[in-house]
Order: structure tokens, then C-alpha cells, then sequence
């Protein structure tokens, strides 16, 4: 109640993430927005969208603009009638050192388990905590202290506690999108820079994980580094309470449902069965990213096709990389990499009629996905490490008739709660083998039976569940902390 009182439920909710949910393109005919890609904003745009984001007065969503503040202008406002945007400008030679360097030349690869990619620069944490800064003294002019912040994800590690500076009795959530990583990958970053970013998140009253496993990560960190006091979920540091949960991320479920029956999903969905013919569909799209595993992928299928060649010709693997951080030259390499394998593997394994591997690299509209969810026979997903993965969630939510089998790498934190997927080690490509063919060739009766057993998990804790679970979580510990304090 008397949290209830001082926050006179007149909460603003501000969320605040690197990427904001639309990007401005400069075209000859002029700039035009662009739906960003990746989990973070499909998840929080769709619970913005919901009903239940309506308790807040008002949301808006804070990130930084990748254009020019003359080119954001000059754009027509699309801004969804649900909520507001903030865009933040960075000049891009720190917006470099922030992005490109220590959010992906460090953070990235550390926590994907990628040590060997990491390049520790200093001048690339200085640019981080800068940008971190610039955050904060934005978000001062317009917070109320009675506000919600809700930071999300590794490129916003130090801004609570820049926040909690300022403002003691915020109501600060984070949320991490990746895995956190063991502390044997954590401590190889310089000392002073794990206890900044620690502490960093530490100024949140609660720190949420996609798994168990990350959560402990963390936890022993904590422990190690900073030496706070733990008890089970509870860290005490700097006079406060922080709570620590595992929260994993749904899907607007109802929204991929539905849309199979949607004209234009269904008119793309026949456009693919047709050009497929009477062959076996296999599917998968990701960002382009070293942590995806598409090597590991081709690798498996190629062994598919050598033990089981009465499939060739009968079956066709549809890859699509959407463009992705293309500017750093581990992903353009990647780029180069994976366009010479499949060349090479089309010129080997193919011939005139039939080409193994259909390769896109771009992005898919939402009828194009759907489209192809629902055309596939089975969906590949194979990470080396991805903190959740969702592409693996929609594919299964898109399935109405219940058909169709995914085969998902047991690295990516979908497969704890996806267990009735064919699950595979990504490193073995044996068994990516073995997989493929089971699920080519499993009865209807077993498709529906582990399709309808994955669905109602979807359904029950989607991405409304999700957020409902963490405010949750988070409202207790803001009272708490009132009730500590003199009104
Ligand atoms: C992952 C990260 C997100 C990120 C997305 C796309 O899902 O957790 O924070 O937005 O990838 O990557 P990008 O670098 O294009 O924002």
C-alpha cells in the first residue's frame, strides 16, 4: 500500500535498450523506417503491443538512433499509437568503440563462449561507459523518480547503477538477452572492468536471466569479484537488496498462431510448396553470427545427404542469414566464409536439376517467415551457444496443423524448456545427421504428439507471462525497499 501511495500508480515505463525497435533507410526516394531485427525487439515490441503494458501511463522506448538526429527527422513519424520513442545520438566514432567494440568485440564473443574473438581494447570500454553516461544524463531530464525502468541487455550493463545515483529510490529492472558466462570466461576481462560492470548491474532492484545456469553464473561472479553478501536469490550490496531470477522469454504465441491463416502468409506458404515440389523442405534463418552454428549445420546435412544418398534430389535445405553486424570484420569474414561453403557444397553435391542448399542472405518479411514455418517439413536450428532463441519458439507457435519437427541445438536456452525437439549437440555433426533423418522420416502420430506438448508450454508462459513474472518480481522489491525508507 504505501508503495502503492508514493508510486500514486502513476508510473511511466521506460524501456531502454541499445536498438530501437525501427531503423531509419536513406533511399533515393526517400527515408523510409525499417522494422529492426533480432529476439530482444520482436519480444518487447509484441508485449508492448498487449493489453497488459497499459497499468503504465505511458511507455516509452529509449535507444540509440543509428542515423543521423537531421536523418531521424526527416522521416515520417510511424511512432505506434502503444508508445513513444526516445532516440539517443551517439557520434559515430564512439558509437564504434561502443557497438562495434566493446558490446560486440567483447562482451559478444566472451559470453558466446567465443574467447579466442574477444579484443580488449581500452578505448573501447571507455567508449562503452560513455555511451552508458550519455543514457543516464538523458534519461535524467525526462525520469520521474516514481517512474519503471526496465534497461535490457549487455550493451547497457553500467546504467543502473548511473541511474541509482541519481535516483535512490527508482524502480530499475535489467534483463540480460545472452547467456552470462561461466566465471572462467568472465575473469579473463581486465579486473577493473569485471567489477564496473558488475557493479553496474548491481544498481538494479532486479537481474534477470534466461536460465538457471546463467543465473549461477552470475552468482559466482558476484561472489568472486564484487564479494557481496548472498543468500540464495538475494544479493545484499550497497545498502540494498537486489533480487535475482530466471525468466525466460516467451513469445507473442496467439500472434504466430493466428497468422498462419493470415491471406498473405498462406499465399507465400503455396508459392513455396509449389517451388518445392514433391521434395522434403528443411528451413532455418538467423542473424548472420559465429554463435549461430551454420557451419556446423551445412556440415551435419552434407552428412545426411553422403550416408543417405536416396535423398538427393529429394530434399532441399532452405538457409536464410539475415545481415548482421556486417561492419566487424568477424562477421564480414563469416559472410565470405559461409558463401564460399555453400558454393562449393551446391557445386559438389548438385547438379543441373537440383541444388542441396537454397541460400538468402536478407531479410524476410513476416508472411515470407510464417510462409516458410509452415511450408517446412523440419525447422534446423543449431547454435554453438544462443542465450534463448526464438526463431525456434515461432516456429513451433506458427504450427496449427501440429506437423513439422525441429531439430534444436541443446546450447540455446530454448531447448530447457523445448524438450520434445529432437535435440542435438552442435558439435557433432553425426548426430545432426542422424536427427535430420528421424525427423524426415517421423510418423504424423509423433509430430503432433511433441508439437502439441511444446505448443501448450508456448501458449501458457508467452511474452506477456514473461514481463507479468518480472514486474512482478520487481514490485515486490521496490516495496520492500519503500518500507525501509521514511515516506
Ligand atoms: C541479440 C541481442 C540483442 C540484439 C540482437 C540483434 O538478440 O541480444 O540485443 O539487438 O541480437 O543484434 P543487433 O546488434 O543487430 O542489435
Amino acid at each position: 500500500l504505501l508503495h502503492d501511495l508514493k508510486k500514486g500508480k502513476m508510473s511511466k515505463l521506460f524501456i531502454i535498450a541499445n536498438r530501437l525497435p525501427v531503423t531509419v533507410e536513406e533511399t533515393a526516394e526517400g527515408n523510409f523506417y525499417r522494422q529492426s531485427s533480432g529476439g530482444l525487439v520482436s519480444a518487447i515490441s509484441a508485449y508492448l503491443r498487449l493489453e497488459d503494458s497499459n497499468q503504465f501511463t505511458k511507455k516509452i522506448w529509449v535507444g540509440v538512433s543509428e542515423c543521423a538526429e537531421r536523418v531521424w527527422a526527416s522521416a515520417e513519424s510511424v511512432t505506434p499509437p502503444e508508445y513513444d520513442f526516445k532516440p539517443v545520438f551517439v557520434p559515430p566514432k564512439l558509437y564504434e568503440h561502443y557497438y562495434n567494440g566493446f558490446s560486440n568485440s567483447v562482451l559478444w564473443p566472451l559470453f558466446h563462449y567465443f574467447p579466442s574473438f574477444a579484443d580488449y581494447q581500452p578505448s573501447y570500454f571507455e567508449g562503452y561507459l560513455k555511451v552508458n553516461a550519455k543514457f543516464a544524463s538523458e534519461l535524467e531530464r525526462i525520469l520521474d523518480p516514481k517512474d519503471t525502468v526496465w534497461i535490457h541487455d549487455y550493451h547497457l550493463l553500467p546504467l543502473a547503477a548511473m541511474l541509482r545515483k541519481k535516483f535512490p529510490q527508482l524502480t530499475i529492472g535489467f534483463f540480460l538477452h545472452i547467456p552470462f558466462p561461466s566465471y572462467e570466461l568472465f575473469r579473463v576481462i581486465p579486473r577493473e572492468w569485471q567489477h564496473e560492470l558488475l557493479s553496474g548491474m548491481l544498481g538494479a532492484d532486479v537481474i534477470g536471466f534466461h536460465t538457471e545456469d546463467y543465473l549461477q553464473h552470475f552468482l559466482t561472479s558476484v561472489r568472486k569479484v564484487i564479494k557481496a553478501r548472498i543468500d540464495h536469490r538475494t544479493i545484499s550490496w550497497d545498502g540494498r537488496d537486489i533480487q535475482i531470477g530466471d525468466f525466460p522469454i516467451g513469445i507473442d504465441y496467439n500472434k504466430f498462431q493466428g497468422a498462419s491463416s493470415d491471406h498473405g502468409v498462406l499465399t507465400k506458404r503455396s508459392e513455396y510448396l509449389r517451388s518445392k515440389l514433391d521434395k522434403r523442405l528443411i528451413f532455418s534463418v538467423d542473424r548472420l553470427d559465429y554463435s549461430k552454428g551454420v557451419f556446423n549445420r551445412l556440415k551435419g546435412y552434407r552428412e545426411f545427404l553422403v550416408q543417405n544418398p536416396h535423398y538427393k534430389e529429394k530434399v532441399v535445405f532452405a538457409l536464410v542469414i539475415v545481415p548482421s553486424r556486417d561492419t566487424i570484420s568477424k562477421y564480414a569474414e563469416r559472410k565470405k566464409l559461409i558463401d564460399e561453403y555453400i558454393g562449393n557444397f551446391n557445386s559438389r553435391y548438385g547438379n543441373i536439376n537440383w541444388q542441396p542448399v537454397i541460400y538468402q542472405y536478407g531479410h524476410l518479411s513476416f508472411e515470407e517467415l510464417v510462409g516458410m514455418y509452415t511450408a517446412c517439413d523440419l525447422a534446423l536450428i543449431t547454435p554453438l551457444r544462443d542465450g534463448m532463441n526464438l526463431v525456434a519458439k515461432e516456429f513451433v507457435a506458427s504450427r496449427r496443423d501440429r506437423q513439422g519437427v525441429l531439430v534444436l541445438s541443446e546450447m540455446a536456452g530454448a531447448a530447457n524448456e523445448l524438450t520434445e525437439a529432437l535435440l542435438i549437440n552442435p558439435n557433432d555433426r553425426k548426430e545432426i545427421a542422424k536427427m535430420i533423418k528421424i525427423g524426415l522420416e517421423m510418423t504424423p502420430d509423433e509430430q503432433e504428439r511433441r508439437m502439441t506438448a511444446m505448443q501448450k508450454r508456448l501458449q501458457e508462459y508467452n511474452v506477456v507471462t514473461w514481463a507479468k513474472e518480472f514486474f512482478t518480481a520487481l514490485a515486490r522489491i521496490s516495496s520492500e525497499q519503500m518500507k525501509k525508507e521514511p515516506l
